[in-house]
């Protein structure tokens, strides 16, 4: 058990996992951490489909190249999709449930790493959105905004380091003056 600056520190994307299986219990926390997140309104804008089949995995690790390969690898894949004619605020509500799951994830000595999926490609033509909402059957209006690849870690990555971090990035009170943005 790890306080929550030290969950902060340690989750690290895990993009190897080990063939070990997640337990029931193991993943109905996962998703309950989904399902604890606020959203915008209180609308719950989002949805979840928890794929583990190893075909729909590697099906899935197609949605677009590179980036995804190791999808294929995974034991669980929470697909997380939300609807934009629930809330104009599906994007945070769904990506904070996301991130919760994550989190969730790590403390329980899970790896896991975020897949993008919305403003990305599978092919010139089509979307990887569409790709998905195709493997899957998912109906409009809903979007999917990332996958979420999780299982047991190959081995444990370096934590993050606090002395690393980008202060640079935070102002006081105002904004800088001629401030390189990019
Ligand atoms: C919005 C978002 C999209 C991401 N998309 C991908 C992705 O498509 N493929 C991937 O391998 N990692 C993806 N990642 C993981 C990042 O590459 C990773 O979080 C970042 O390099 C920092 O590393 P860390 O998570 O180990 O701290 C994504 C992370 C975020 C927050």
């Amino acid at each position: 058990m790890f306080n929550f600056q030290n969950l902060l520190i340690r989750r690290r994307s895990i993009r190897k996992f080990s063939e070990e299986l997640l337990s029931p219990n193991e993943i109905r926390i996962i998703i309950e951490a989904a399902l604890l997140s606020p959203t915008s309104k209180n609308r719950h804008s989002w949805e979840f489909i928890a794929v583990e089949e190893k075909e729909n995995l590697a099906k899935l690790s197609a949605c677009k190249p590179g980036s995804a390969l190791f999808i294929a690898d995974a034991v669980l894949a929470v697909v997380v999709l939300g609807n934009p004619l629930v809330s104009d605020a599906w994007v945070e509500d769904a990506s904070i449930a996301a991130i919760n799951m994550q989190l969730q994830a790590e403390e329980l000595g899970i790896g896991s790493c975020w897949v993008q999926v919305r403003n990305r490609n599978y092919s010139d033509r089509v979307s990887a959105g569409e790709y998905i909402n195709e493997l899957l059957e998912i109906p409009m209006p809903l979007e999917v905004l990332c996958v979420i690849a999780f299982g047991k870690k190959e081995k444990e990555r370096a934590p993050a380091d606090l002395d690393n971090l980008r202060w640079e990035k935070v102002h006081i009170g105002t904004y800088p003056p001629a401030h390189d943005l990019i």
